[in-house]
Parts: C-alpha cells; structure tokens; sequence
C-alpha cells in the first residue's frame, strides 16, 4: 500500500551541506558535458550522421551534448516500433506499471541534485529553478502512479438485478509526445509518464532546445525497468519528422505542449484521417499564456510588488504562467510600479550556474531576438520604466524589463512574448482591471490582489482563466494541489497533476454480463 502522495520539499540552499551537494553535483555535470546522445529506439542506440548541438544559454560557449536527429525514415520505424510494443505493455497490470513510476521516481529522488544540474547547463535554470522543475518531475511520477491504481480497478457504475457490469479504463495505442522547453524535465517526464503507465506507448520527440535532459530521464526509465519500446527517444527538428509524426495513421494521440501556433497547427493536422487510420485521434495540447495580476485599490502593495516582480521574472518570464501584465488601480498605480522597479533592480542577472543569480538568461537565440523586438514595440507603445536592454554577451541575458502606461490593447499587452517582459496598464475600478485581464486570446493563469471580498467573489466567477491564484502570484502550481490548464487559446484545460488527467490517455469499456 502506497504511503499518500505529498509533494517533495524543495531544497533549502542556505543550508551549507544542500549548497555543497549541488555544487558537487554542478561539478560532476560539468565533467560530463560534450557527449553525444543517440535517439533510442525499440532499447537500440541509433547514432545518426546528423547532430545538433545543445548549448548552455548562460554561456553558449559551452556545448551541453551533441544530440542525434531523426529523420522520416526513423520517424517511421519509432511509430512502428511504439505500435508493435503497444500489444505487450498493454497486458501489464495497472500496478506493475504503477511500480514502474515509483521507482523511477525514487531513483531521481536519489540523483536530484544532478538532474537539476542539467536543467541550469542547458535550460538555463537558476538553482531554485532547477530544483522546483526536478520536484514537479517527481511529483508527477508519484502522483500519476497512484492515480493509475484508483482508476484502474474496477470504475463505479449503477447496479441492476440480472446483470454483471463491470467499467475499465484501457489505453488507447501509439501516443507522440512533444513537450516545451522550458519545464524540460517536468513536463516532458509528466507527459511521457502520464501517457506510459495508463498502458500507452510513445515516441518522445524532445524540445529541440533541451533534449540532453530527455535522453537523461529515458537512461532512468531504462534503469527502472521499463521495457524496451515502451517509450522511443526521437530528437529531431519538429518542423520536418513533428508533422510526420502527428500525421501517422498509427498514432493514436498526441499530448503536446508548446506555443499556440504550433499546437494549433497540429490539432488541425490531427483532424484530418490519413489512409488506414482507424480512429479520431486526441489531442490534448496546452499552449500560451498572456497572464494578468490584478491589483486592488486596498491591495497590499508589498505583497503585490513581490507577486508581480517573482511572477514576472521568475525563469526569465519563461513560463507560461508567467505575469507578462500588471494591472493595477489607478490609485495604486504609481505606488506599486514604484515598489517593482526597487525590488527588479536589486534581482542579480548572470550565469544560472551561480547561487547568487536570480535570473539567468533566455533559452536561445530565436528567443532573445524575439524578445528584444518586442521590448522595441513596448517602447513604442509604452515607457520603458525599468531595463529594456540586453545583458552579458556570452550569454542570452535580457534586463528584466517594465513597460509601465500600456493600453490594454497594445501589441505586448495581447501577445505572448515568453520573456523577462512585464506592462502595467491602469484601471479606473476593478471592474476594468477584470475586464482588461478577460481580454486577450489566452485564459491561462491570473492573480488578484485584494482585500475586498466582494471584488475576489467577482473574480473567482468572472476572471476567466484555468488557474486563479489570490493574494499570491501566479506561477508554481503545485502537482496534486493546483491541477494545471488553460481555457481559450491556452489550450484544451487538461489539468495536468490532477485527478481527472490520466482519462485523457484511455478509453472505458464496458462489459457487460447477464447472469
Ligand atoms: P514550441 O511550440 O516552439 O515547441 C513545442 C514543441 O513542439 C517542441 O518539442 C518543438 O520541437 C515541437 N514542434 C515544433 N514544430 C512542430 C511541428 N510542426 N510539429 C510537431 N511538433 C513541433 O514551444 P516552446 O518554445 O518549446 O515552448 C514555449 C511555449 O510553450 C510557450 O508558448 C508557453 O506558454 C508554452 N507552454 C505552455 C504550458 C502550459 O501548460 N500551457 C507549459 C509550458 C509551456
Ligand atoms: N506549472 C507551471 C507554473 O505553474 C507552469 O508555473
């Protein structure tokens, strides 16, 4: 019998012994940077002619791992291979499975400290960064294991006279799995683990920024027993095997997270039926956000400007429940910018590698470039009230940057820009705060500062978002407490960490028998 779950503690790295026991495992990481992964397939290590190089963004000097890329050909034996595996790992038990998770998650528990040392070399993760992705992972395996031995006994139905009828939850085949970069370890392991122990199996395409740390937690599924072919490790640029992969008559769904455009575009491709396919496939695709705090005119400033400044810049702004918009009451406003700038100046950008730093750099290129056009429209369409510039050049720093005067319809106060971004637009009530927050394409997380009940009433009714947090910021769910998913164009709300995601990877049966 399981213990019940509890989330794992984060680390407290004012303690000298956890500071240097992540510093030996930065150390040990270090020495093992520069090596080659090859895609897995069917447990066989495919070493392609064709790599791409993972770097670290601290310091892109720095190589991570060479990784091997998939083309359609593998893309195709890896979709083969999953179906094929699929007609064995879908007899296992419930349990088994379930004990697969556990012990994955005890291992990683183990090695900690290391995984999240691979997070702040190629994910750019500061320390507490790190060690909350490696805590989600964990959280998610413990958690998605004991779900899977609620749901897979017998389901509760209504009993009649004459008839034995009996519920169960099977799985449904072939899923690809193509997760972000930036939760690179928990949700890329949430959803390969979410979608293997309901008796799928998967082809793991990684994030193209961040594949080392994949082809790390596939050597720990390895080490905990599961069986080859049950998860098949395919790097590749999404843009040439994504489309192949999701196109595939055998694949049977797809849990996907990432941008809107490229989940849009693979919910249109998964609609259409390709020849021999013999199913609808699902999809469950969870996008981007464009995340409002509200602050109240009796508000608590400080707490507002903590909720707004960790919100805003926590991970460089990369997350997709980041605060990217302050709105705040007119009669708070300038207080509240105030008290953001002071707390945003004192925050140390650097190399992610250092315990001093509180916000490290973006993820790449494409990111940083994206980003600083957007800071250029925000000086457009605003005042740069607090940074604006890039930072170190040996790495992809951007200044934690505040654009304070925005209308709520300006361009960074409607697109996700997935950086150390934050606007501030005023609201002559909190009517109109809630009103600017309701109205963009996105419905993923919001905040509300306020001491008024009446307005947080309003809100819990009328804020239209899939996560609402009050008097906190809106970053940090929790697995188990704060399922997590957004409404609109943030995505199909599947509510990852909770108690109703693990039916999206099956299907009920039900047999029934007369007696
Ligand atoms: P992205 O859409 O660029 O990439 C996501 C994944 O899709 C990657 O693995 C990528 O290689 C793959 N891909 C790219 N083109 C593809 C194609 N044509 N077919 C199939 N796969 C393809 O997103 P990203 O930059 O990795 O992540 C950032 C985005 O993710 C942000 O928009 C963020 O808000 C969102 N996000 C959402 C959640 C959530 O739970 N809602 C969580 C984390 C990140
Ligand atoms: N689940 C992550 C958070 O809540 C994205 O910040």
């Amino acid at each position: 019998m399981m213990t019940p779950f509890r989330n794992e503690a984060f680390t407290d790295f004012s303690k000298p012994d956890n500071k240097a026991a992540f510093e030996g495992a930065l150390q040990r990481v270090e020495s093992e940077l520069g090596l080659t992964y090859p895609i897995v397939i069917g447990g066989k290590r495919i070493v392609t002619s064709r790599t791409l190089a993972s770097t670290n963004p601290s310091f892109f000097e720095q190589l991570v791992g060479n990784v091997c890329q998939a083309d359609r050909e593998l893309a195709e034996l890896a979709v083969r291979t999953a179906a094929e595996t699929f007609e064995t790992w879908k007899e296992t038990s419930a349990a088994a499975r379930a004990r697969l998770l556990y012990k994955a998650a005890a291992i990683m528990r183990r090695r900690k400290h290391e995984f999240s040392a691979w997070l702040v070399y190629e994910a750019g993760k500061t320390w507490p960064e790190a060690d909350a992705d490696t805590a989600e992972a964990i959280d998610f395996m413990e958690f998605y294991g004991r779900e899977m031995e609620r749901i897979g006994g017998a389901g509760a139905l209504v009993t009649i006279e004459g008839e034995h009828n009996e519920l169960t939850y099977i799985p449904l085949g072939v899923g690809i799995v193509i997760p972000p970069w930036n939760f690179p370890l928990a949700i890329m392991a949430g959803m390969t683990t979410a979608s293997i122990v309901t008796g799928n199996t998967v082809v793991l395409k990684p994030a193209s920024p961040t594949p080392v740390i994949a082809a790390k937690f596939v050597q720990l599924l390895e080490e905990a027993g599961l069986p080859p072919g049950v998860v098949n490790y395919l790097p590749g640029p999404g843009s040439e095997i994504g489309d192949y992969l999701v196109e595939h008559p055998l694949t049977r769904f797809i849990s996907f997270t990432g941008s809107r455009e490229v989940g849009l575009g693979i919910n249109e491709k998964a609609s259409k039926t390709s020849p021999g396919q013999k199913w609808i496939k699902r999809v469950i695709a969870e996008m981007g956000g464009k995340d409002a705090i509200i602050v109240d005119e009796d508000g608590d400033i400080e707490l507002a400007a903590d909720a707004i400044t960790a919100s805003a810049f926590g991970y460089s702004g990369q997350k997709c429940s980041a605060c990217s918009r302050a709105i705040v009451h007119e009669s708070k406003y300038n207080e509240v910018l105030a008290r953001v700038i002071e707390k945003t100046k004192r925050l140390t950008i650097g190399n992610a590698r250092n315990l001093s730093t509180a916000m490290g750099p973006v993820i790449d290129r494409n990111a940083f470039e994206k980003i600083m056009a957007y800071i250029e429209i925000g000086r457009a369409e605003g005042r740069i009230a607090h940074g604006g510039n890039r930072g170190a050049p040996q790495g992809f720093f951007i200044e934690p940057t505040i654009i304070a005067d925005v209308d709520s319809k300006a361009r960074v106060s409607q697109e996700e820009i997935f950086g150390p971004v934050v606007s501030f637009t005023k609201a002559s009530s909190f009517e109109e705060a809630l009103a600017f927050a309701n109205d963009t394409d996105y419905g993923l997380t919001g905040a509300v500062i306020s001491s008024n009940r009446d307005h947080l009433e309003l809100a819990r009714k009328a804020f239209h978002v899939g996560n609402l947090y009050f008097n906190r910021k809106c970053t940090g769910a929790l697995v188990g407490v704060h399922p997590f998913g957004g409404f609109n164009m943030s995505g199909t709300d599947s509510k990852a960490g909770g108690h109703d995601y693990l039916l999206l990877f099956t299907q009920a049966k039900i047999v029934s028998e007369r007696m």
